[in-house]
This record gives C-alpha cells, sequence and structure tokens, in this order.
C-alpha cells in the first residue's frame, strides 16, 4: 500500500429527524446563517419550512435557485450576502450542486478577488466560513468531502476547488429526504455513486487489498439497492444503504494506499460544462465505452477480477470475464433507464476534440491516469459514445 494521509473531520448525523441537531450545532459558530438552496424541491418537500422551525432562533438569508452545475454567478451573489451581512455559518441544503457552490462562497467570503481565482490557485484559500449541509440527493459525496466543482459560464470551464478548510462541519444525512427524488436523479445519482468507486478501484496499486474489498462491497451495495430505490421510492433500507455508500465513496476511503488520477470524470466535466447535462448521466454513458477502450493486457487482471467479485462472473479467460463484467455493467444503467448514446442528449461530433483537449489540459488523464490517455483517446472514447 503506498503512504496514505487520512483525515476526515466532517461530522455526520445518519437517520430519521437528524436535522433536528442543527439548533444546536449551528450556533456553537454564530447566528447568522445563509441558507443555500436549489430550484425549490426542498419548499414543495416541506425540508424548507423544518429548517425554518429549527433554526427560529437564528437570523436567516437566503439564496435560492443554485442550478444543476452551479454557477460562478451564484458563488459570486452568496459572497456579496456573506461580506454584506457579516455570515457566520453557510448552510447548503441540497445535493452536490449547493453544497458545492456553499463551499466556494465559504472560501470567497474571505478572498477580495474574482472567486474564479481561488479556483485557478488555491493557496489563494487561507480562510472559509463554516459549511453545514443537509442532504437531499446521495451522489457526489460531496456532504463528506472538500472539493466543490463549479462551473464558469463565461469560459465554459467546470472544475474542482479542492481544499481541507471545505470540509464541510457537519453534514445531516435523513434517507427520507430521498424519497421524493425522481427517478432520473435516483438513476443518476446511483451512476455517480458507481463511477466514484470505480475511478479509485481501476488503479495500479494491487497491494491496497483491504480498499479494493470494500470498493467491491460500495459497489455491489449500489447494484443491489439502485433498482429498488428506482421501483420503492420509500424503500428506507434502498435509502440507507444507498445514502452512506454515496457518503463514503468519496471520502477518500477507497483511494486509501492507492492513487493515480481519474479518468471518466474529467472527461464528463467537459460534457456538462459544454452542455449542461446530468454529471450522472454522462458518467453511465461514458463508463463501459472507457472500460472498453482501456482494456488491454495491462488491464485485463483488474477488470476480470471486478467482474468475478462483484458480479459473479464465472469464466476462466480474464478476457471473457471482464467483457462480461463490462457488459454488466452497461445493461445495470440500462435497467436504471440511464442513456447509452450521446446522440440521445442531441450532442454531436462538433465538439469533441475541443472537449477532448480541455479534458486532457485541466486533469492528470495524459500523465497519471490508469491508462494514459492522450487528446485522440478522449475524442476517440466521446466517438464510441455517439
Ligand atoms: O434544484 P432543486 O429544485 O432542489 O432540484 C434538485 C436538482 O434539480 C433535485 N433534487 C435534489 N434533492 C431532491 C430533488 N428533487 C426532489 N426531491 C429531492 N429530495 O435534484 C436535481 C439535482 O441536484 P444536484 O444537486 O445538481 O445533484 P447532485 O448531488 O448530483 O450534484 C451534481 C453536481 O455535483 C458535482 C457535479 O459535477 C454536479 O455539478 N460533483 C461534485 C463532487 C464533489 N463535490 O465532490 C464530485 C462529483 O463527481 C461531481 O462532479
Ligand atoms: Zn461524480
Amino acid at each position: 500500500m503506498n503512504n496514505y494521509e487520512y483525515c476526515v473531520p466532517t461530522d455526520i448525523r445518519f437517520g430519521k429527524d437528524q436535522v433536528e441537531c442543527l439548533s444546536k450545532e449551528i450556533g456553537k459558530y454564530g447566528k447568522r446563517v445563509l441558507m443555500v438552496y436549489g430550484g425549490g424541491s426542498i419548499k414543495r418537500t416541506g425540508i424548507y419550512d423544518k429548517i425554518y422551525e429549527v433554526l427560529k432562533d437564528y437570523e436567516i438569508y437566503e439564496l435560492p435557485g443554485i442550478e444543476p452545475n452551479p454557477k460562478l454567478a451564484s458563488v459570486k451573489e452568496g459572497t456579496k450576502i456573506c461580506k454584506d451581512n457579516n455570515i457566520d455559518v453557510v448552510l447548503a441544503v441540497g445535493g452536490g450542486s449547493c453544497i458545492d457552490a456553499s463551499k466556494h462562497i465559504a472560501a470567497a467570503a474571505y478572498y477580495d478577488g474574482d472567486p474564479w481565482d481561488l479556483v485557478m490557485d488555491k493557496t489563494k484559500v487561507t480562510e472559509a466560513l463554516p459549511v453545514f449541509t443537509v442532504l437531499t440527493i446521495c451522489a457526489t459525496g460531496s456532504e463528506m468531502n472538500p472539493g466543490a466543482v463549479i462551473s464558469n459560464e463565461e469560459t465554459k470551464e467546470k472544475l474542482e476547488l479542492n481544499h481541507p478548510l471545505l470540509y464541510p462541519k457537519l453534514s445531516v444525512c435523513d434517507p427520507t429526504y430521498l424519497y421524493t427524488l425522481p427517478g432520473k436523479q435516483t438513476a443518476a445519482g446511483t451512476a455517480d455513486i458507481i463511477s466514484h468507486i470505480f475511478e479509485q478501484y481501476f488503479q495500479p496499486n494491487d497491494g491496497a487489498y483491504i480498499t479494493d474489498r470494500l470498493s467491491e462491497a460500495a459497489l455491489k451495495t449500489c447494484f443491489k439497492y439502485g433498482p429498488i430505490a428506482m421501483t420503492e421510492p420509500e424503500n428506507y433500507e434502498a435509502r440507507s444503504n444507498l445514502m452512506w455508500t454515496s457518503s463514503i465513496a468519496l471520502n477518500h476511503l477507497f483511494t486509501f494506499g492507492k492513487g493515480g488520477a481519474w479518468s471518466v470524470h474529467p472527461i464528463e466535466h467537459e460534457l456538462s460544462a459544454f452542455y449542461d447535462i446530468t454529471h450522472g448521466i454522462g458518467l453511465a454513458i461514458l463508463t463501459p465505452a472507457w472500460m472498453r477502450y482501456v482494456l488491454n493486457s495491462n488491464t485485463v487482471a483488474r477488470f476480470a477480477m471486478y467482474a468475478r467479485n462483484v458480479w459473479d462472473i464465472v469464466a476462466e479467460d480474464d478476457y471473457e470475464a471482464a467483457n462480461a463484467g463490462i457488459d454488466r455493467t452497461e445493461q445495470f444503467f440500462i435497467k436504471l433507464g440511464l442513456p447509452t448514446r450521446l446522440s440521445e442528449l442531441g450532442i454531436d461530433d462538433s465538439q469533441f476534440e475541443l472537449m477532448a483537449s480541455e479534458a486532457v489540459r485541466t486533469s492528470g488523464l495524459s500523465t497519471r491516469a490508469y491508462v494514459k490517455l492522450d487528446v485522440g483517446d478522449v475524442t476517440q472514447i466521446y466517438r464510441d459514445c455517439l
């Protein structure tokens, strides 16, 4: 196993009614709260009213309207509210988009220039307001990690700001809040969780045995409970297992002792930057194509291991097992009702080379990925998804 530093300071409050803890916990940091939320689902579900009830002794300011693939303009708006009103705590109520915007706002509140500067140079992050989250969709793991992915509408860049100061202080993870999720979001969220595990699993270090076995258990959990959550939205067992899996899938537990750059995420981030598509849908389309593209004599043993340990594939030949595992992965996404082709989203090949060069430029794809990919390789993967 590689040397590894592991410190996850987020306090997780998991289960029904855990939102009540906010009335006490936020108070440790102050009374002026900026509540960041999306397009209105929290009003329809009653979570909005519940937050006001729990925080009745607090002064609440609001930043509504955070869009999926959150935009820099929202970050600027939130930063201004924090500076103008001396905000003590940023409270994200929603999914990865609200949480990521909140983290960026929390850091930008201590910075005088353009908040995008922090994405370009994270040494400019010197301090951050405490971020609390109430999770309403499980997918990104943002509730338990220090990453914030923001889209710059002007430059068409979608990039991550990652800094240890941005771990949420506390995250409320109540699986009953997932009951209202539309099927599309449940499916896309599940695909995102699975992709996070793949990004860490498909890496060279074979000595991190414990990490690989934990990853396989988490993958099996998604494959077991994803379809149940789709057909029985109020199945607590399914929602709770998926919710916890989303948090541990991206709190670096599955990178422990390993490392290496991610592959499918940077390729997808260009799709959602250029076409504003749902992140998990892009991943579901790209993942089987990426797997087939990088399957070779160096990687086949690991793909066969995945197939045998996660899908119980019985095949003597490694290539036969690996291909069967990839097919099962693709069939799983189809079973969740996810699209399999970019053309289904109205995407053609006109931007493939530009997106591919941006993906390679802004990531470790060509230098540190499981299989190193250049612009031509990434362009071909996009083409394979048409
Ligand atoms: O906006 P509202 O009305 O709230 O509706 C949201 C939104 O349309 C809806 N929703 C959320 N909870 C709901 C609900 N609808 C009904 N009932 C509920 N309980 O779901 C939609 C999607 O929400 P969003 O927050 O965008 O989803 P997600 O959590 O998948 O976040 C996606 C963003 O996170 C980034 C993605 O790139 C994307 O920008 N990522 C963040 C990561 C991180 N911080 O670590 C890592 C990921 O790989 C990812 O890149
Ligand atoms: Zn993701």
